[in-house]
């Protein structure tokens, strides 16, 4: 069987938009295919955070939306990146075998290096550590967003060097494009994004969910006229996690008019309390109990790294180091 493998970065709370857009479609795929890896991308998370206590938060908030929206430790290998350092032995090793020239060319450390002010040499050979967390577990197949498909690239490309010099030693991964269809807005009407201070956060509590649902931007169309469900933000988030008849319903109310938009936004709150109650609570659970996911990921870790250390002394062999 194929094994899937994929990184979730650990940049803080998930929110709805990495809900909708990777969280939720990840575990479906996880639930097809017995064969999955997933894990916290902390170690490409310090090349922005060097606090240690956010970095072990934002690990444990993140393992803990995961766990409370159905993934199954049991069916998946659910693991931190840290703990499992032979990635880190591989990414060295790799960095060695990929032209400097052409790391420089990267879309996404041009793209970072042009906004961050703490430009260091880690951002820079990101990819290479990338490619050693899928090569060190003989994965198949990686599901991606866009913007990361030009590293499927690179660990495609430093693998086949490898190949090259020693015969084959990795197995070539495939990305696998996240469909785009699940474009999340956020509450100013652009790509719901931690950066764009946008977001909807399903995990935080009633009173500020409350509160950011309330600024979502809407046009100025008075109270008594009909609107247009279709340029709207509201309707929009409150669509994705409807059925057809509550979404039905809520088209009817726009184009009548004699509806708000502080209307829509109640009932697109009280619809986020309803519908999540179940994983708000499971992630509160989590959440306060570290000591039960760090076992959880620990377990993980236990696996990956066996799968690792295996892979990992097929390539030592090859360059003579045992
Ligand atoms: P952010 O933009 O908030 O920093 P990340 O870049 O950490 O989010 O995204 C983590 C995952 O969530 C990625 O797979 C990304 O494609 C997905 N994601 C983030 N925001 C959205 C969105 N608005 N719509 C759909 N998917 C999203
Ligand atoms: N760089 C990826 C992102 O920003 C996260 C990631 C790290 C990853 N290592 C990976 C994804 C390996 C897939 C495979 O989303």
């Amino acid at each position: 069987m194929e094994r899937i493998l994929t990184g979730i970065q650990s940049t803080g709370v998930p929110h709805l938009g990495n809900l909708l857009g990777a969280i939720l479609p990840a575990i479906k795929k996880s639930h097809e295919n017995a064969n999955a890896f997933l894990f916290i991308a902390d170690l490409h998370s310090l090349t922005q955070i060097k606090n240690p206590e956010i970095l072990k938060k934002n690990s444990l908030s993140t393992a803990s939306a995961w766990l409370a929206f159905g993934l199954n430790p049991n069916n998946v290998c659910f693991y931190r990146q840290s703990d499992v350092p032979q990635v880190t032995e591989l990414a060295w090793y790799l960095s060695c075998f990929f032209p400097f020239s052409r790391l420089s060319l990267a879309h996404s450390f041009k793209d970072k290096s042009s906004r961050f002010i703490d430009v260091n040499a880690g951002l820079f050979s990101y990819p290479m550590l990338m490619a050693a967390d899928i090569l060190l577990y003989d994965a198949d197949v990686i599901p991606v967003g866009k913007d990361q498909l030009q590293h499927i690239e690179i660990a495609r490309d430093v693998a086949s060097r490898v190949h090259t010099k020693y015969g084959e030693v990795f197995k070539l991964p495939s990305a696998l494009l996240n469909s785009q269809t699940n474009y999340i807005l956020g509450t100013d009407g652009t790509k719901m994004s931690k950066s764009n201070n946008n977001t909807i956060d399903i995990f935080c509590d009633e009173n500020d969910l409350y509160k950011q649902i309330m600024s979502i931007s809407t046009s100025s169309t008075p109270l008594n006229e009909p609107k247009n469900p279709e340029d709207c933000t509201v309707f929009h988030l409150y669509s994705l996690i409807s059925n057809k008849k509550e979404i039905n319903d809520l088209k009817n109310h726009y184009l009548s008019g004699g509806y708000g938009y502080g209307d829509a936004k109640k009932l697109l709150f009280n619809k986020i309390l309803i519908k999540f109650e179940n994983e708000r609570r499971k992630y509160n659970e989590f959440n306060q109990n570290p000591d039960k996911v760090e076992s959880i990921l620990l377990k993980g870790a236990k696996k990956a790294s066996q799968v690792g250390d295996e892979v990992l002394n097929r390539f030592r062999k090859k360059l003579g180091f045992n």
